[in-house]
């Protein structure tokens, strides 16, 4: 059985009144929640989302609680999920952002550069634009932005020249394609620490489904859920998700905002988190051993302020 992420570190801080309304932004294989629904009472409510049908499809029958909603959509829209009477009732928020393993294992959905697919990339198949249409379509510039943001890759220019390059003469379609193209435009000395393709994989994964984006959107919306004293909890595999989760906490747990200069604070501002991991919690030793997915794992937790 797959463990999720961070298990017991998550329970610890998702988890509080056994009563309570709880929130789940990305269901993937359910298997926080799973641990979640064993601390939860009968008359517990419980929303989970994802944007993935197929995933909602593959995990529902596992889950078994009578407070339990599922929703197909994408988290950016968490307003738009939640009843007037869940509004600002939430016990507890997780996500866990990335992909799942189960996208990642199913072959045809092209988020893997050891098998061969189409190159999809989508975890919404309803949304038109794929992984493919990006690298086929995008001007040599865009593609070097896209893979040296989003995937940290020192030899995104390279790359995104070797993949211009490449489609003069045909489309690229194919995962393999792809990762072959990408292996020739790196230097050789390079290629074998880690697959070559991999952060440029991470690249077009992350702009074709908009991570970034949906996180902006929905961090005011979740601590909008939030009941006073509930906990946001996210769990990012990527400094640049870090980054936007960090700076929003900080932000939002500002006691002032006064110009720096001024002698005496007359903002009266409230803050709406309280920061509680000062520092992101890793994954130990242990857990890096059965689950090498859990690599880059970092969770940060913040509690929404009581209102006095
Ligand atoms: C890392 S998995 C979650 C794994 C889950 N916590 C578990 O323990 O099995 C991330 C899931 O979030 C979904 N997801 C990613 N971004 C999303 C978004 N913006 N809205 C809704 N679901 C999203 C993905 O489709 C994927 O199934």
């Amino acid at each position: 059985m797959h463990i999720p992420v961070l298990r017991n570190e998550v329970i610890k801080y998702w988890l509080g009144d056994p009563h309570g309304f709880y929130i789940d932004c990305t269901l993937g294989g359910g298997g926080h929640l799973r641990e979640l629904l064993q601390h939860l009472s009968a008359d517990a409510q419980i929303l989970a989302i994802d944007k993935d049908g197929e995933v909602l499809q593959e995990t529902a029958p596992t889950l078994a609680h009578p407070g339990l909603r599922l929703v197909h959509g994408d988290f950016k829209n968490l307003d738009q999920f939640l009843t007037a009477e869940e509004q600002g009732q939430a016990e507890g928020i997780l996500m866990d952002l990335g992909v799942s393993s189960f996208q990642l294992d199913e072959r045809e959905r092209g988020f893997s550069y050891h098998e061969e697919a189409e190159l999809d990339m989508r975890m919404n198949r309803d949304q038109p634009i794929k992984a493919s249409d990006l690298v086929n379509q995008l001007t040599q510039e865009e593609l070097s932005r896209i893979i040296f943001t989003y995937g940290e890759e020192r030899f995104a220019r390279q790359i995104a020249r070797a993949i211009v390059k490449y489609r003069e003469d045909r489309l690229i379609s194919t995962t393999l394609e792809l990762s072959s193209i990408i292996k020739e435009a790196i230097p050789a000395r390079y290629r074998r620490d880690k697959h070559p393709a991999r952060r440029t994989f991470q690249a077009l994964r992350i702009a074709v489904n908009q991570e970034l984006e949906a996180l902006e959107a929905s961090l005011p919306q979740a601590v909008g859920a939030l009941k006073p004293g509930g906990r946001l909890c996210i769990i990012t595999f990527h400094s640049l998700e870090d980054r936007i989760v960090k700076k929003f906490f900080a932000e939002q747990a500002r006691t002032c905002v006064c110009p720096p200069r001024q002698p005496v604070c007359n903002c009266n501002y409230r803050p709406s988190l309280e920061v509680v991991t000062r520092k992101a919690i890793l994954p130990g030793e242990v857990e890096l051993t059965i689950n090498p997915r859990a690599r880059s794992a970092k969770l940060r937790v913040a509690r929404k302020i009581e209102v006095l």
